[in-house]
C-alpha cells in the first residue's frame, strides 16, 4: 500500500513507520516536528526507497491537498497529536488546534483528493484515524472500555481526542469518507519521549534522581508494548471494515506505583545503586482531574481481525528498560528539550 502516515516522527507514529517500511508499503511521513518528534526514531528505515519525509503541518490544508496530490496514498494513517496530558493542563491552546482544527483540514483535503480519484480507487481508500481510550474517561475498580462506551473525556488532551473522533466519524456519516477509527490503551516501549510515566521513570532511576509519582500511585493503566500496537493499526488499515471503530490495548492493568516498581527491581538487577532503586520513589501532588482507571475490551479486533497483544508486560518493561540503557545517545539530547524533567500539568483550579 501506498500509505501517508501522520505524526511519523512521534513515538507510536515512528513504529509504524518502522514496521510499514519493513513490511514493503511505501510510506510518506508527514510531521510537524514539534518538541515531541525525532528524526532517529526513524533512523533505521529512512535511506529505504520506499521511504519519504515531508515537514508539514497538518492544520495547512493547502499542503496537505498538495502532499496528497503528489503521493496519492491508498490511505491516511492519522497519528500527527498533541499527546501528553500534563501538557494540555497547561497549554490547551496547542491541542484544540492540531488536534481538532489539524484533524478537520486533514479530513477537508482527503476529502478533496477523493472527489479526483476514479471510483476503484476511491473505493479502496481508507482513512485511519488513530485515538486514545482516554475518551471514554474513568473506569471505577471494575468494568472495562468497549466500542460502544459513552465518550466521557476528563482532561484538554481526551477532550480534544473525543471531538476529533467526532469529527471523523461525522466526514463518514455525511460525506461518505471510508474511515476507520482506533481507541488505544496507554503505549510503552523504545523511543518513548522521556516526558511519560515509564521512560522517565527508568531515567531517573538511572541517573538515581528522585522518581515522582504523581498522587498515591494508585491509578491504572492497560499497558500496550509499542510494536503491538503498529501491528493492529496496520491489520485495521488493511482489514478493518469502513466506519468501524476497534478498540486497541495488552490486557495488561497495573497500578503506576506497581510499573514504578517493577522498573526500580529491573534497574536493581541492571545498575545497581548502593540502595534499591524503590528509595528513590517520591510521591508528590496529583494531577488534576487524574482519571483513576482504563481497561479496554479488546474483544473486537481479536474476533474481527485476530489481532492479540504479543509482549506480555513483564517482557516489554524488560526490553524498554535495556534498550534505554543502551541508547543514552538517543535520549541524552531529548532531556535538553522544553519542558522536559520538569513537574508540568499542575494546573491552577478556577
Ligand atoms: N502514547 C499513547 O500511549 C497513545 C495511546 C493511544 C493513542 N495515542 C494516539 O496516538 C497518536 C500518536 O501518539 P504518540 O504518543 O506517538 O505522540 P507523540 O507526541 O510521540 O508524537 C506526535 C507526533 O505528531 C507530530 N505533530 C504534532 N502536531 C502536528 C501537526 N500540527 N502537524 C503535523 N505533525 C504534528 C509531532 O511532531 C510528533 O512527531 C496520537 O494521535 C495519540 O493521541 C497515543
Amino acid at each position: 500500500m501506498r500509505l501517508m502516515i501522520t505524526g511519523g516522527l512521534g513515538f507510536i507514529g515512528s513504529a509504524v513507520v518502522r514496521l510499514a517500511v519493513a513490511k514493503g508499503h511505501s510510506v510518506l511521513n508527514l510531521d510537524k516536528q514539534t518538541y515531541a518528534a525525532n528524526p532517529a526514531n526513524v533512523a533505521s528505515v529512512a535511506s529505504e526507497g520506499g521511504y519519504r519525509f515531508e515537514r508539514g503541518d497538518i492544520c495547512d490544508r493547502a499542503q496537505m491537498v498538495a502532499l496528497l496530490a503528489d503521493f496519492r496514498p491508498d490511505a491516511v494513517m492519522h497519528l500527527a497529536a498533541e499527546s501528553h496530558v500534563d501538557r494540555s493542563i497547561d497549554g490547551p491552546a496547542e491541542f484544540i488546534r492540531t488536534n481538532i482544527e489539524g484533524t478537520f483540514q486533514l479530513l477537508e483535503a482527503v476529502r478533496a483528493y477523493l472527489s479526483g480519484l476514479e471510483d476503484d480507487a476511491r473505493a479502496s481508500f481508507r482513512f485511519h484515524h488513530i485515538s486514545t481510550d482516554e475518551v471514554y474517561g474513568s473506569l471505577g475498580p471494575t468494568g472495562a472500555f468497549t466500542e460502544t462506551t459513552p465518550y466521557a473525556p476528563r482532561s484538554p488532551y481526551a477532550a480534544s481526542k473525543a471531538a476529533s473522533d467526532h469529527i471523523v466519524r461525522a466526514w463518514g456519516e455525511t460525506y461518505g469518507l471510508p474511515v476507520l477509527i482506533t481507541n488505544c490503551s496507554n503505549n510503552y516501549g523504545p523511543f518513548h519521549f522521556p516526558e511519560k510515566l515509564i521512560p522517565k521513570t527508568i531515567l531517573a532511576g538511572l541517573a538515581g534522581q528522585p522518581i515522582d509519582v504523581y498522587g498515591q500511585g494508585e491509578n491504572v493503566r492497560d499497558w500496550l508494548f509499542v510494536d503491538d500496537h503498529a501491528v493492529a493499526l496496520l491489520g485495521v488499515v488493511a482489514k478493518g471494515r469502513v466506519g468501524e471503530t476497534y478498540n486497541i490495548g495488552g490486557n495488561a492493568e497495573a497500578r503506576n506505583i506497581d510499573i514504578v516498581r517493577a522498573i526500580c527491581r529491573q534497574l536493581d538487577n541492571r545498575r545497581p545503586l548502593r540502595a534499591p532503586h524503590e528509595r528513590l520513589i517520591r510521591f508528590v501532588a496529583d494531577r488534576p482531574g487524574h482519571d483513576f482507571r482504563y481497561a479496554i475490551d479488546a474483544t473486537k479486533i481479536r474476533q474481527d481481525l485476530g489481532w492479540l497483544p504479543r509482549v506480555t508486560l513483564d517482557e516489554g518493561l524488560a526490553r524498554t528498560v535495556d534498550w534505554y540503557l543502551e541508547n543514552e545517545a538517543w535520549w541524552r539530547p531529548l532531556l535538553q528539550r522544553d519542558g522536559v524533567r520538569q513537574r508540568l500539568g499542575l494546573g491552577a483550579r478556577a
